[in-house]
């Protein structure tokens, strides 16, 4: 452990693991941000102090994806969830159609979504393999007048993750990245739009980011409530209202911990190093541990697997949870074990589950 109080390894699916270094920062700054004799929650969101707070974190989200210059960053509220609905209600139409490809729990609700805008279809599902692998999916399989496909990237709860995006020719592509989003480098020019609540790898839970092309922007419904429109957002540089200031703050001091790692790059080569301790366990456990998702899908961030035996997988999570390591428990619709291994997770922290793991199976196997 790298601070004395944090005597946990934690694995929670999100919220999850902030970086040690920028809490222990923040918690410098808390009272006194920047010698204004406040905490950066009392500053005025309309203040030069905060302004640059505010921007420097949209700079560093660009600089960090790289972000082609036609594309709008902002900042909005309501969670991944409101993105479900967003979506449709500024996309879509009586008379238009939208694909979406089912990977799971998120891409369902975000398909129910559709049906009160216009008409959804699923381009291909997974559900019939438990959402256990990503389908293979192309142009073909889409219309060209379609107003946007819709993938989820990473699929917390099965814990499978796309290796490699369709090209789906010119129909726009939304994709929601929650669970992934910055954990490797991503070319954004190959969508059209990419979300996330940002309460996994980037902050605490109360900002969504929205990456957004102006081609897509210039298509938008007019008939939207103004606060749910995008260019509201675009226009008012996401301070048409009170935002979310705490939370930007901290996703501006992660995006700064994600710098000093080495970017994007560096970050994504942790990630593989610490998904492979737990990957490589499973694989070599003779069955103990039975991994959900299909190798060829398997997610980095969200580790999902089941003992054989139920009693078992009981007494696997107890003991762990008895050892510091917390939220192992899998999503409760599906019950099981998930490590989520996000950004700020150390290393230390998977090697140290790895380890658990061969010594659970050597005793009870
Ligand atoms: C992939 C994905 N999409 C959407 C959501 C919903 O996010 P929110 O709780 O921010 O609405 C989650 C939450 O875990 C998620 O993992």
């Amino acid at each position: 452990m790298n601070h004395p109080s944090r005597n946990v390894y934690n694995f929670n699916a999100g919220p999850s693991a902030l970086p040690t270094a920028v809490l222990e920062k923040a918690q410098q700054e808390l009272t006194n941000f920047n010698q204004s004799g406040m905490s950066v929650m009392e500053l005025s969101h309309r203040s030069k102090t905060y302004e640059t707070v505010h921007n420097e974190a949209i700079d560093r989200l660009k600089k960090l994806y790289d972000i082609p210059n036609d594309y709008e960053v902002i900042f909005v509220q309501g969670g991944a969830s409101l993105q479900f609905s967003m979506i449709p209600m500024n996309f879509l139409t009586k008379d238009t159609k939208a694909g979406y490809v089912m990977t799971g729990s998120w891409s369902e609700k975000a398909f129910k979504e559709t049906a009160l805008f216009g008409t959804g279809y699923e381009i291909a599902s997974s559900k019939d393999d438990a959402y256990r692998h990503i389908p293979t999916v192309s142009a073909k399989d889409v219309n060209e007048d379609d107003a946007y496909v819709h993938l989820t990237t990473n699929n917390t709860i099965y814990g499978t993750q796309w290796q490699v995006f369709p090209n789906f020719g010119n129909v726009p592509v939304i994709a929601d990245m929650s669970s992934d989003i910055m954990s490797k480098p991503i070319d954004v020019s190959k969508f059209d739009m990419i979300y996330a609540g940002a309460q996994k790898n980037l902050e605490p839970s109360g900002v969504t980011v929205v990456i957004i092309k102006k081609s897509l922007l210039e298509k938008a419904n007019e008939q939207v409530p103004t606060i749910l429109k995008y260019q509201t957002h675009v226009d008012s540089n996401s301070l048409y209202n009170t935002p979310p200031t705490f939370g930007i703050y901290m996703l501006g001091e992660v995006l700064k911990w994600i710098e000093m790692q080495g970017g994007l790059e560096a970050v994504q080569k942790v990630n593989e190093e610490k998904a492979t301790y737990i990957y490589d366990v499973i694989d070599e456990s003779n069955g103990f541990y039975i991994g959900h998702a299909d190798k060829a899908s398997r997610s980095l961030m969200n580790i999902t697997f089941r003992l054989k035996d139920e009693t078992l997988e009981k007494q696997f999570l107890e003991e762990a949870a008895e050892k510091g390591f917390v939220g192992l428990n899998g999503h409760r619709s599906v019950g099981g074990c998930r490590a989520s291994t996000y950004n700020a997770v150390p290393t230390e922290a998977c090697l140290a589950l790895s380890e658990f793991m061969k010594e659970f199976q050597a005793k009870h196997a």
